[in-house]
């Protein structure tokens, strides 16, 4: 019998490609940009192993012409881009990359949320522009951090990570989330309805994953219900997020400020008119992104593959519902 084959769909530490390399034959994709989706349907039919990214799309289609397929293991703790009932239906146990980003992730919040508060983006613009020619008493004077009153929407991993570090800045924390009044009081916050805290909160963060539920939960009415000295956090999903009301909130001063790690879609195109913006501080998804999460995320997606491939539970599994089938 031959070796399993597997397909990766981007470059990773040449040390995790040895370690799957080890267990299996390894395909890489080795170009910038991801595959199309129609090479991912091409190759997967001769598929033991698939680790992808965020940015494939893997639906049922897909796993329908993957008649040997035991195990897709996706580098990210999100999992939007993948057809999960799909893939318990067939019994194609799903990967993850949960816990080692939760706090590189909130790190990264908070400074959205520091550099957006203090206008620091705008601050460096002003410098390049010829514009420092004396202190001012007004000029780029921006939001206090500490003390001021912190809604955070979502309070798994990450949303904890994020009232840890909030609650250094004295900051008073409304959270919304499924977690019980308890559970969120034993972290440090109030549990409040999501009218409550946008219409109380200095900065809103959103830490909730993409679902049918949470697509464009903040919109227009959302919005408006905020302080117009309020600024908005997103390292979510974008989509969790209305982009064309965000755009009307801001520009129109209904609310501060935005800092957005992800956006709707993604790549933003540049000329999508939330870039116009003074008061929207974007960045390319890039809130996991330090060298030492990004490398333990790479070895948690290869120790679900090779632990798919030996027909083990993966370590982490989104769909753990799969091994209880006959
Ligand atoms: C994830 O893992 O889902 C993140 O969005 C990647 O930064």
């Amino acid at each position: 019998m031959g070796r399993d084959q597997v397909f990766v769909t981007r470059e990773l530490p040449p040390k995790m490609l040895g370690k799957l390399a080890e267990h299996c034959d390894v395909e890489v994709w080795d170009e910038f940009l991801p595959p199309d989706y129609e090479i991912i349907l091409d190759k997967i039919g001769g598929l033991a192993g698939l680790l992808c990214l965020l940015t494939d799309r893997i639906d049922a289609q897909l796993m329908d012409a993957a008649p040997d397929i035991k195990v897709i293991s996706n580098l990210a703790v999100g999992y939007d881009n993948i057809d999960i009932p799909a893939a318990t239906q067939r019994g194609i146990p799903i990967g993850n990359t949960p816990g080692v980003l939760n706090e590189t992730t909130a790190d990264f919040a908070f400074a959205l949320l520091m550099a957006t508060a203090r206008r620091i983006p705008e601050a460096r613009q002003y410098i390049h522009d010829g514009k420092w020619l004396t202190w001012h008493p007004t000029v780029l004077s921006g939001q206090d951090v500490f003390g001021a009153t912190l809604g955070i929407i979502g309070c798994g991993r990450i949303g904890a990570a994020v009232m840890r570090r909030a609650s250094g800045f004295g900051m008073r924390v409304l959270v919304n989330s499924l977690e019980s009044a308890d559970e969120i009081q034993q972290l440090g916050g109030e549990k409040v309805s999501l009218d409550e805290l946008l219409s109380q909160s200095d900065f809103v963060s959103l830490h909730v994953p993409l679902t049918e539920e949470t697509h464009h939960l903040i919109g227009e009415r959302e919005l408006k219900q905020m302080k117009p000295t309020a600024i908005l956090i997103n390292t979510a999903r974008g989509s969790v997020l209305d982009p064309e009301a965000l755009y009307t909130a801001l520009r129109d001063g209904e609310i501060l400020a935005a800092g957005l790690d992800v956006t709707e879609p993604e790549p933003i195109p540049l000329d999508d008119l939330l870039l116009s913006l003074e008061n929207c501080l974007i960045v390319p998804h890039i809130a996991s992104a330090s060298v030492a999460t990004r490398t333990k995320m790479a070895e948690m997606a290869v120790d679900n593959v090779i632990a798919g491939l030996r027909g083990q539970a993966l370590p982490t599994c989104v769909n753990p519902e799969v091994y209880q089938r006959g």
